[in-house]
């Protein structure tokens, strides 16, 4: 049974507010209901980003973070267009939005909202507000200007740190104010759901300090952990003696300081998103700066308090009204990525990554997104920022992910429900370019990695091959891939059978059936499988015993 991540209560009023809007026709995969409220739905631990009640996979780009306004949009678009993207991240200022306060000016999402429905992409908005990057940059100028009112947080040697305090009564509420103002905006004028989602701040957390030392955060340092944290369940998933009551320090020990903190600011922020939440209940993240995924590095060497992957729980417990964490990987080593992949792909944790290097090292995670069932995959920084490029640099510099969204785009649909369905599997080049296998029941696929998809020996030069197996049947698959070649074995019962491939069929898809390009034969399958060269192709491939 599919558990709605939201109400069904709250789902029947958005249908009733969206029914003006509601047109409804049929694809091959099924009834797609324009105007239905966007949601994330969770089945045998999978999730699925509904987009007109079907799964959809943002195939996203996010600008860059002072490209929100009009005169940079241009840019930014030639730059989602060149992508093949079908999702744009892009913040919206709490300083823009509310000048001075109470008076809320909405023109900047106004633009956006009109200039997403011309391009026909949808968009995922970044409430840049009290976080962005561990700091308040983006908090009005009258809030700036009233630091004993909205105070920073304090280090252990009494100096003021470069981040907001999390227990600051007014600018919690004050954030909570004007982003159910933007919220409440959006359910007025964006009937056909243009933005998908919002990010609810910016990286929150601090950098500096791995909590707040003020005289009032020690106060609440001493006193009782809060019960939501007591709970067996949480103590367990953070490795955690159970107890029934205790201070921070008697409950967490050495993490203490840390899981403070990340309790302080997600309670914050699980305010200002229930705020909203109560105003219109769009699908609401928040995005984390990693911490080194492997070797458990000290809270003093990365930002303290986001949702990095060893305090998630607490994340989960202190604000149940952001619907996933999202992890921003800026770590190129497969080991790292992947195990970060891994760690946010959680049954009570949809799978999105917000935020990616935009090159082609990073490129072959998109892969490794789908295979975890992930909601969608957003390099940042796609437009070239004010510095003047040509169309051709753009493109060029898009181009590793961009050859991948040209290649999704028109399958979009499909690879979303596949992905839901688990019926993906990939691997990805590692920095040793070792061949891999991937299990299929009574197949295994083996992939190798080496330059020009194997017509050669020699191996790739940097490792950014990947490989992904569809299982369509027991004997059918979809290939796809870029620098590797595919070949399979039968496994168990049938190890020792003969067999060979009925047919491979190149081509792509349209509108829900797979279009005939070519069969590949001869040199194309001979010689070790299917070969995949530096542009992703689809294969339709069925295999047969003998
Ligand atoms: C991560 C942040 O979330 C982005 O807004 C941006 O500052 C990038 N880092 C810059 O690399």
């Amino acid at each position: 049974m599919i558990r709605m991540m939201k109400s069904m209560k709250s789902l029947w009023m958005i249908s009733t507010v969206s029914v003006i809007v509601l047109l409804e026709f049929s694809t091959a995969l099924g009834q797609v209901s324009v105007g239905m409220m966007p949601q994330i739905i969770e089945k045998d631990g999978r999730h699925a980003l509904l987009v007109d009640g079907q799964p959809f996979l943002m195939l996203g780009g996010q600008a860059h973070n002072s490209s929100g306004w009009p005169g940079m949009l241009p840019n930014v678009w030639s730059s989602v267009k060149a992508m093949h993207a079908n999702t744009l991240e892009v913040p919206i200022y709490w300083e823009q939005i509310e000048p001075q306060p109470g008076k809320f000016d909405f023109s900047l999402v106004d633009t956006l909202l009109k200039q997403g429905r011309d391009h026909k992409v949808h968009l995922v908005l970044l409430w840049f507000a009290t976080w962005k990057n561990g700091s308040n940059h983006y908090i009005p100028e009258w809030m700036k200007s009233d630091a004993v009112k909205y105070p920073n947080i304090t280090g252990r040697n009494g100096r003021t740190v470069d981040s907001p305090s999390p227990h600051t009564q007014a600018a919690m509420e004050a954030d909570a104010k004007a982003f159910a103002a933007v919220m409440g905006h959006l359910k007025k004028v964006d009937l056909q759901h243009t933005v998908l989602m919002v990010q609810v701040e910016n990286e929150p957390g601090s950098w500096g300090s791995v909590r707040d030392y003020s005289a009032e955060a020690q106060k609440l340092f001493e006193s009782q952990v809060p019960e939501e944290l007591l709970k067996p369940n949480v103590l367990k998933a953070l490795n955690k003696p159970v107890m029934v009551r205790g201070t921070w320090q008697e409950v967490f020990g050495e993490d203490a300081d840390e899981y403070f903190h990340a309790w302080s600011v997600a309670r914050y922020i699980g305010y200002v998103a229930a705020a909203a939440k109560a105003v219109y209940p769009l699908p609401l993240y928040v995005n984390a700066a990693l911490r080194d995924p492997i070797t458990n590095p000290k809270a003093s060497t990365y930002e303290s308090g986001g949702p990095t992957d060893n305090v998630i729980p607490i994340w989960k417990a202190a604000a149940p009204a952001i619907d996933l964490l999202a992890p921003d990987i800026y770590m190129s080593e497969s080991e790292k990525a992947l195990k970060v992949i891994e760690l946010y792909d959680r049954q009570d944790n949809a799978l999105f990554v917000p935020e990616i290097g935009s090159g082609d090292q990073y490129a072959r995670y998109f892969y490794a997104v789908l295979a975890h069932g992930g909601i969608g995959f957003s390099p940042f920084g796609i437009d070239d920022n004010g510095q003047g490029g040509t169309e051709e640099e753009t493109a060029d510099r898009l181009k590793p992910l961009a050859q991948e969204y040209a290649m999704a785009e028109p399958m979009m649909r499909e690879l979303a429900k596949w992905a839901f369905e688990g019926k993906i599997k990939t691997v990805v080049e590692g920095e040793d370019h070792a061949a891999q296998h991937i299990d299929l029941d009574k197949w295994q696929a083996v992939v190798s990695f080496s330059a020009a998809g194997g017509r050669t020996s020699q191996a790739n030069a940097r490792p950014i091959g990947k490989a992904m197996v569809v299982q369509l049947g027991e004997n059918e698959f979809i290939l796809i891939g870029t620098l590797c070649r595919v070949t399979f074995r039968p496994l168990g019962a049938c190890a020792d059978k003969v067999w060979q491939y009925l047919k491979v069929e190149e081509g792509k898809y349209e509108n829900g059936t797979f279009k005939l390009l070519r069969i590949r034969n001869g040199d194309e399958t001979d010689w070790g499988g299917p070969r995949f060269g530096a542009a992703p192709t689809v294969l339709n491939t069925t295999l047969i015993m003998r």
